[in-house]
């Protein structure tokens, strides 16, 4: 499973990119606005951090609207995917887009069956929100893994993103399940690689080390 981070700051995006761990960025319009920064402009910041997939929302409601978006964003650079929520109209541009031959994320992916919609629309990846599943008492993981199953019985290439990501254990549970990304927000990616034993072990290895010196 690749990891990408959920995030449009860009201070954030270089601390975990020097890790070598990231393998894209998501953005939403709620995160774009938390910076209070021109959108475009972050996007061409992103682009020289990552070099992967890089999504950047469409807010229209109407399928034209999206279209009519998406289509300077994607002129910015070969790696700008267009995320559309997953109703009817943005199916429709999903499937406009794919003809275009730009690749889009479906996103705000709740059921199995949206998943399949936006798959046969043409969609590059979906979205299926795990945290917010779980907040109003559903299994979220148990959605991801529907949807790898299904996907994998009819041989589907969309790739999973698992999406609002709220712990460590959502990532292993989504690559469990067969997410083939996950998208983390950066507390996360700490959470993700601290451990009590670690500093523990790292401490003893120390203090052992120090006597050696005295002696
Ligand atoms: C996905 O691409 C979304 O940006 C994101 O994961 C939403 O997560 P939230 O439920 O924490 O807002």
């Amino acid at each position: 499973m690749k990891l990408f981070i959920d995030t449009a700051n860009v201070e954030e995006i270089k601390q975990v990119a020097a890790m070598g761990v990231l393998s894209g960025v998501t953005t939403n319009p709620s995160l774009v606005a938390k910076e209070g920064r021109d959108f475009i402009q972050v996007l061409k910041e992103i682009i020289e951090i990552v070099d992967g997939p890089i999504s950047a929302e469409v807010v229209s409601l109407d399928a034209d609207g999206m279209v009519e978006e998406a289509q300077p964003l994607a002129a910015i650079h070969k790696n700008i995917v267009i995320k559309v929520p997953l109703t009817t109209e943005g199916l429709k541009a999903v499937h406009r887009l794919s003809q275009q031959g730009i690749r889009t994320n479906v996103t705000l992916c709740f059921s199995t069956t949206q998943a399949l919609m936006a798959a046969r629309a043409g969609a590059t990846f979906v979205s299926p929100f795990i945290g917010r599943l779980d907040d109003i008492g559903f299994d979220g993981v148990d959605l991801i893994q529907d949807i790898a199953h299904v996907y994998d019985l009819h041989a589907i290439d969309t790739e999973i993103i698992a999406a609002s990501i709220r712990n460590p254990i959502h990532v292993s549970q989504a690559a469990k399940a067969g997410a083939h990304i996950a998208t983390i927000p950066f507390g996360v990616f700490d959470t993700m690689i601290k451990h009590p034993l670690t500093d523990r072990g790292i401490e003893r290895f120390l203090a052992d080390w120090s006597t050696l010196q005295k002696k």
